[in-house]
C-alpha cells in the first residue's frame, strides 16, 4: 500500500473482529514501530502485549476501576482551553457525539468504557518508558506510535491509541507486574477492524493547514 494512501486512510478503530492476531504479525508491527526516530537513538519505548484471557481480565479490572472512579477522557491541558484551541478537537468530538447519539450510544459510556476494555480488540499493547528519561522522551514514544498505527493499517489491522488507561496506572502496574521505575505512557487497542460496525464509519477531520501554519522568511 502506498504511504500516502496509508496516511490518508488510517483512522482510530473502535470496533474489532474477534479474530486473534498472529504473534508474528504483532511482532512485525512493533518491529516497524521501532524504526521511528528517537533522540540520540535512545529508543525509550518498551512494549507489553496482552492477549487472550489475560487481556479480558485486564479489561474487566479497568472497567471495575472506571465504575468506581469515573475518570474520563479529558483534553489533558493545564487549564481550560481557549475557544480556538478547544475547537480543534472539540468539533470532531461534538460530531462524534452526535453520531453516537444517532446510534443510540452515550458518548461518555461508549468512549470511556470502550477505552477501558480496548474496544474489545483481541490485543492490548501497553507502552512504558523508564522513569529515568526526561519527559521530553514522550516525543519519541509519539513517533513510535505514529509508525505503529500506520504499519498496522498497511497490514490490514486497526488501532486505537488509549491514553485514558494511564488514569488507572496503579491497577495496570499491579496486574502486569510493571516495576515502579517504569512509567505507563499509553495503551493501544490492536486487531482486525470490524468494518460492518457503524462506529468505524466516523472519520475525523483536520483544521485547514492555514490555521496552524506561519511562514517566516
Ligand atoms: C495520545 C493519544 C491518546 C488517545 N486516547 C484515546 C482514548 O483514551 N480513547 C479513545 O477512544 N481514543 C483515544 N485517542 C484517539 C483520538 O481520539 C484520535 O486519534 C483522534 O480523535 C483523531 O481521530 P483519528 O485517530 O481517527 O484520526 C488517543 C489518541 C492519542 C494520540
Amino acid at each position: 500500500m502506498e504511504l500516502n494512501q496509508v496516511i490518508e486512510e488510517r483512522m482510530s478503530i473502535r470496533a474489532f473482529k474477534k479474530d486473534p492476531v498472529p504473534r508474528e504479525l504483532i511482532k512485525e508491527v512493533l518491529q516497524r514501530a521501532m524504526h521511528a526516530p528517537s533522540a540520540i537513538n535512545l529508543q525509550p519505548w518498551e512494549f507489553t502485549v496482552v492477549l487472550g484471557e489475560e487481556k479480558e481480565r485486564l479489561s474487566r479490572l479497568l472497567l471495575r476501576s472506571y465504575g468506581e472512579r469515573r475518570i474520563s477522557c479529558a483534553p489533558g491541558a493545564t487549564g481550560p482551553l481557549p475557544a480556538k484551541l478547544g475547537q480543534r478537537g472539540g468539533t470532531s468530538f461534538e460530531d462524534l457525539k452526535s453520531y453516537l447519539d444517532e446510534l443510540g450510544l452515550s458518548f461518555e459510556e461508549f468512549i470511556n468504557e470502550g477505552s477501558c476494555k480496548f474496544y474489545d480488540a483481541p490485543v492490548a499493547i501497553i507502552i512504558c518508558m523508564n522513569k529515568i528519561f526526561s519527559h521530553r522522551r514522550y516525543l519519541c514514544i509519539g513517533a513510535a506510535l505514529g509508525y505503529l498505527v500506520l504499519t498496522a493499517h498497511s497490514l490490514g489491522l486497526g488501532t486505537c491509541p488509549i491514553g485514558l488507561i494511564t488514569a488507572y496506572e496503579v491497577e495496570i502496574r499491579d496486574f502486569l507486574h510493571i516495576p515502579d521505575d517504569k512509567e505507563i505512557v499509553l495503551g493501544i487497542a490492536l486487531g482486525y477492524p470490524d468494518w460492518s460496525s457503524p462506529i468505524n464509519k466516523f472519520k475525523t477531520t483536520r483544521e485547514p493547514l492555514e490555521e496552524v501554519l506561519r511562514w517566516f522568511d
